[in-house]
């Protein structure tokens, strides 16, 4: 199946911003990253940096984004591994310098190992013009260049060979430009939230007595790549009964039994754009009467906290109305009778930023805003019945309010129900 990938105009334009905020004289340095060992002769499936991929739309290993700010100048390059016809045989095609062209739209595409050389070059450049120059690095914690190097052995090292650089740490930078979605962007989050409600109705339709959990969250992952080899966006909760009251319930090993729900926590990535989708369904087919109030005391808390969503309001505060309305369903379910501890049965946040990573990288103090995403994700686990409700969607914060972008996954009790009761007729 043909990706949608972004146009090259779309990749510049992100650069283009993040470039207005860089310092004159000065060099930023973003790394791919590399895949990591596993064993002895295998290594763990290649993830790119994502700071790296928003910027460039290249998701190869061992790769450089390099741009020099002067004022009079901005240059930008890109390097990539050159062509190695025994590297390929073993390990699969690379880009070819015109394909990462056309991806990033970035002109001067140089071959990594050349990196250093220029570097020197550059900073030799720079040196003569300015008696400080500024080296950007993303500085978060765990950010590899190769296996055993990190950015901040980068720092360390820039700054033992050079008297005359200052290194600043640009991940903020990236990241709160990363926090507003472009209409591209958010039509990539839609597809991936599309390709996870097509697995779920998969779900809807052989969800019964006696299977194990694990045939489930399969059978999503099955059709995640039936759709076209799609990913995870992050390892599917699959909970059913008790299991549902563990956050992220690790093994779904258990048989599913008439009398309980169960709980899926899921998400589908497109070229890296996450959704992120929780639903809680009754495996009989029908909720009973104990299901249905936890269920729509989760339900009316999920409504609740998507109708307050707009410019201004804060991710604490979205937390608050929360828990203000679970709290009066836990009294009114007899399970609590102070205030304080709801949190027995409610201990998570209600919202995070989704887009290229799961739990996209945001600051969460800061007011909301046109073209934020985020979740909502209400639940109640209660150990003592054996249930566990979560009711997620995924929201795009609007000028004048939001958009459901998840709206059409059906949570409502007599839609779920009504699904469920339809693969009768169709003999599933
Ligand atoms: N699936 C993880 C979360 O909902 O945040
Ligand atoms: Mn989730
Ligand atoms: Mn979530």
């Amino acid at each position: 199946m043909r990706l949608n990938y972004f146009k090259k105009e779309e990749l510049e334009a992100r650069r283009n911003l993040f470039e207005s905020k860089l310092d004159d004289f000065s060099i930023t340095l973003l790394f791919s990253g590399v895949s990591k060992k596993e064993t002895a002769d295998e290594t763990y499936y290649f993830s790119v940096n994502r700071n790296f991929y928003y910027l460039t739309q290249i998701d190869q290993e061992d790769s450089i984004l390099m741009i020099v700010k002067t004022p009079n100048e901005l240059s930008e390059y890109l390097f990539v591994l050159p062509y190695n016809e025994l590297k390929e045989k073993w390990f699969g095609i690379r880009l070819k310098d015109f394909e990462a062209r056309e991806l990033s739209g970035i002109n001067n595409i140089l071959y990594q190992d050349t990196f250093e050389s220029k570097f020197q070059l550059v900073l030799d450049e720079l040196s003569k013009l300015s008696s400080k120059v500024i080296i950007n690095l993303d500085l978060e914690r765990e950010n590899k260049i190769a296996e055993s190097y990190t950015t901040h052995e980068l720092k360390r090292d820039l700054l033992e060979k050079y008297n005359n650089i200052e290194i600043k740490d640009i991940y903020g930078t990236i990241i709160e430009q990363r926090m507003v979605k472009s209409h591209a962007e958010i039509e990539q989050i839609k597809a991936a939230i599309r390709t996870t409600r097509n697995g779920l109705d998969k779900i809807l339709l052989n969800i019964k007595p006696g299977l194990y959990e694990y045939q489930l969250s399969g059978l999503f992952e099955y059709s995640l790549k039936d759709q076209g080899n799609f990913r995870t966006s992050f390892n599917t909760i699959a909970a059913s009964g008790k299991n549902a009251t563990i956050l992220h319930y690790p093994n779904p090993e258990s048989i599913l039994k008439e009398d309980e729900l169960m709980l899926f926590d899921l998400g589908s990535q497109y070229l890296h754009y996450c959704s992120d989708i929780s639903r809680t369904y009754p495996i009989s087919g029908k909720y009973n009467e104990l299901q249905s109030k936890v269920y729509t005391a989760v339900l009316n808390c999920n409504k609740l906290v998507i109708n307050s969503i707009c410019p201004g309001k804060t991710i604490k505060e979205l937390q608050e109305i929360a828990i203000k309305s679970l709290t009066q369903s836990l009294k009114d379910l007899g399970l609590i009778s102070e205030d304080k501890d709801y949190i027995k049965y409610y201990f998570h946040n209600v919202s995070h930023h989704l887009g290229l990573d799961t739990h996209d990288p945001s600051f969460r103090e800061k007011p909301l805003e046109e073209g934020n995403v985020i979740t909502v994700e209400p639940g109640l686990y209660i150990k003592e019945y054996g249930i566990g409700v979560r009711i997620e969607d995924d929201i795009l914060v609007t000028e004048s309010g939001n958009i459901n972008l998840s709206e059409g996954i059906v949570k409502e009790i007599k839609d779920i129900e009504k699904l469920i009761a339809s693969r009768e007729k169709y003999k599933i």
